[in-house]
């Protein structure tokens, strides 16, 4: 079995129902409205996102957070991933009633554990949401950029893609660029390959959440195979929220053969019956991918992670050559 790396995966996403379900009990919530027969219910993406919401909702405490990461990043190891990036949003944290510090050391305690356990690697990525406005992304990226949380190693922006024009978040990608911090944002998967170019034209990202919808452009997917930019792709989520019909018309094959870097990646994992054990099944299954090709795709992932050179070179030396 391919040794495995995550770089995209919104920790409050990776809640599973039965978890929420729990949460829910905790507090007193009613979740039926989101949670049917064991899974999450919704249809399309402003669904989802109202799902999303109000699963991270019933997360209010610092032991809350730090059993979702700890929870997570196990079950993640055990299924044989040796890195994950998790995107973490401190404004879904402050709507459950959490400063943006106790958040990410409450999250930080859930790797320690988790890595203590099992040995995973992980970092998180401080995500600005993009329809909740300019304001609040600039202060998420302030926020990234001076917490110095050791664990803390890129800074990018989820949410609603067509929400917005892009020129006006640039500052917040400045701001985090500055501090040293990683950086990558959400673009061509609800939004078509103009998102993309944008995102590259703008932000000048060494990654990209999804972008697969770049594949509508072939120019622009010779520019980022050029560009050597990491498509962090996430198929199992596509099908679900149709971003394609099915994974026959999936690009994530094409892409690679055109020369750009791709990774698997499972977004949020229960809402989309995935996992990042499954993505990688969905890509020996429907993409063609030998093992081989599983394990330079979890190559290219360390690689393009936001992590430390040293903890990188550790990585890579368990990947063999
Ligand atoms: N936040 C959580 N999941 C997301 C997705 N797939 N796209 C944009 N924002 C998100
Ligand atoms: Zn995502």
């Amino acid at each position: 079995m391919a040794l495995k790396a995550e770089l995209h995966c919104h920790i409050e996403g990776a809640a599973s129902p039965e978890l929420v379900a729990e949460q829910a009990r905790k507090y007193g919530v009613d979740a039926s409205p989101y949670i049917r027969d064991g899974a999450f219910v919704w249809s399309d993406f402003t669904s989802f996102l109202a799902a999303y919401d109000f699963s991270a909702s019933l997360f209010r405490s610092e032991e809350d957070y730090a059993r979702l990461a700890d929870s997570y990043l196990t079950s993640l190891a055990r299924d044989g991933a040796i890195y994950s990036e998790i995107f973490i949003s401190p404004d879904h944290a402050a709507t459950a009633g959490l400063s943006p510090g106790a958040y990410t050391d409450a999250l930080g305690e859930g790797m320690r554990r988790a890595q203590a356990r099992t040995g995973i690697e992980a970092r998180m990525i401080v995500v600005g949401i993009r329809h909740l406005g300019v304001g609040p992304v600039e202060a998420a990226a302030r926020f990234a950029a001076r917490c110095r949380h050791p664990l803390v190693a890129g800074f990018g922006m989820a949410g609603e893609e067509r929400a917005g024009d892009l020129e006006d978040f640039v500052r917040a990608f400045e701001i985090a660029r500055e501090a040293g911090l990683g950086i990558t944002l959400h673009a061509g998967e609800l939004v078509g390959a103009a998102s993309v170019a944008a995102a590259l034209d703008h932000v000048r990202p060494s990654r990209i959440g999804h972008g697969v919808r770049a594949a509508e452009d072939p120019d622009l997917v010779r520019r980022i195979a050029d560009s050597g930019v990491v498509l962090e792709c996430c198929p199992g989520s596509n099908i679900a929220l149709q971003v394609f019909p099915g994974f026959a018309e999936h690009p994530f094959r094409a892409l690679r053969d055109a020369g750009c870097k791709v990774t698997l990646n499972s977004d949020d994992p229960p809402y989309f019956r995935t996992s990042l054990k499954r993505e990688y099944e969905i890509a020996a299954t429907h993409f063609g991918m030998s093992e081989k090709d599983l394990t330079a795709i979890t190559r290219t992932a360390v690689e393009a992670a936001f992590a430390d050179r040293k903890t990188k070179a550790a990585l890579l030396g368990r990947l063999g050559r």
